[in-house]
């Protein structure tokens, strides 16, 4: 199948990188949020990230303007009516996500796949509420989408091989790195990354070091990009918080249990980044 327009529904952290890289890739690109306000916080990320990449050279203000003129925010579901393949980025929560595959597949033409962005959750049990389980994928993006080459494409019980071809050469089309799954929890990337983060909560929790420490040992002992506790800050911790639940949920293994201070942070909104405190402090 030939696809021409994308829809990605949730502008959040995810939902407004992946419709960045859609509309930077050819594709006419709708995203939709919950209200106007959301779906222009999600604009000026990519207006401000494209600005960025002008700014170092990397693109020329006509190539922004190219990006941009085709993206479209909206708040209507209604506008996903002529999209070949939609995206769900909203909240990792399985009732939610349910209700906007019901939704969208209600709306939606009769070829079009849907995907979701899910960290953790089942993709089958998203498809059982359509009436194309067929055409449901799991399409697993990273933070940030503009930067990270992985894309899982996540095989559900009930995903057709032509949707996952599809699935396949739509994430190359974006210029990443595809990997197959199957629609296990965690896929494969979280399935090994989240006990290595709930170890370096434990480890700070317990008092062992400091989290300065923690995550400059494995920045420079091991070479990776960022500490863990300043990527949990990074990426969202209710969103690092709700996978673990899924994983310890459906494995039942102690190691994927949140600790205590995951919880505590999360029931008092130090989401990291986003909410301005996590781990670290981000007021000042
Ligand atoms: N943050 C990460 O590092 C990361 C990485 C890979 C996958 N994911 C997954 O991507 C998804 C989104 O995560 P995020 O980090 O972007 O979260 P986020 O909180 O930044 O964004 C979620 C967005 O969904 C919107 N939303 C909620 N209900 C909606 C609805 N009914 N219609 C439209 N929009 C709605 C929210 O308003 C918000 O803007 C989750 O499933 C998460 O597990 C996250």
């Amino acid at each position: 199948m030939q696809i021409k327009n994308v829809g990605v529904v949730g502008c959040g952290f995810m939902g407004s990188g992946i419709a960045q890289v859609c509309a930077q890739s050819g594709y006419e690109t709708v995203m939709r949020d919950m209200n106007s306000a959301l779906v222009e916080r999600g604009m000026n990320v990519i207006k401000s990230n494209l600005s960025r990449d002008v700014e170092k050279g990397r693109i020329t203000e006509s190539r922004k303007d190219e990006i941009l003129s085709r993206l479209k925010g909206t708040t209507d579901l209604r506008d996903f009516r002529g999209c070949d393949f939609v995206v769900e980025a909203v909240t990792e929560d399985m009732r939610l996500k349910k209700e906007i595959f019901s939704s969208l597949d209600s709306i939606c033409s009769k070829h079009a796949i849907i995907a979701s962005n899910t960290s953790t959750l089942s993709i089958t049990e998203m498809g059982s509420v359509t009436k194309r389980p067929g055409q449901i994928v799991g399409t697993h993006f990273f933070y940030p989408v503009p930067v990270m080459k992985l894309v899982e494409v996540v095989k559900s019980l009930s995903t057709t091989e032509e949707t996952l071809n599809t699935a396949k050469a739509f994430g190359d089309s974006l210029g990443k790195t595809v990997v197959v799954a199957k629609d296990t929890p965690g896929f494969i990337v979280n399935r090994l990354f989240i006990p290595y983060i709930i170890d370096a909560i434990r480890v700070y929790e317990a008092g062992l070091a400091s989290r300065e420490d923690i995550d400059n040992a494995i920045k420079f002992g091991l070479n990776y990009p960022m500490g863990p506790l300043t990527l949990l800050d990074f990426a969202g911790i209710d969103t690092f918080y709700y996978a673990a639940c899924t994983l310890y949920e459906e494995l039942g293994e102690p190691r994927f249990c949140p600790p205590p201070l995951l919880r505590r942070m999360v029931q008092a909104g130090h989401l990291g980044r986003k909410t301005g405190k996590g781990f670290y402090d981000y007021t000042k």
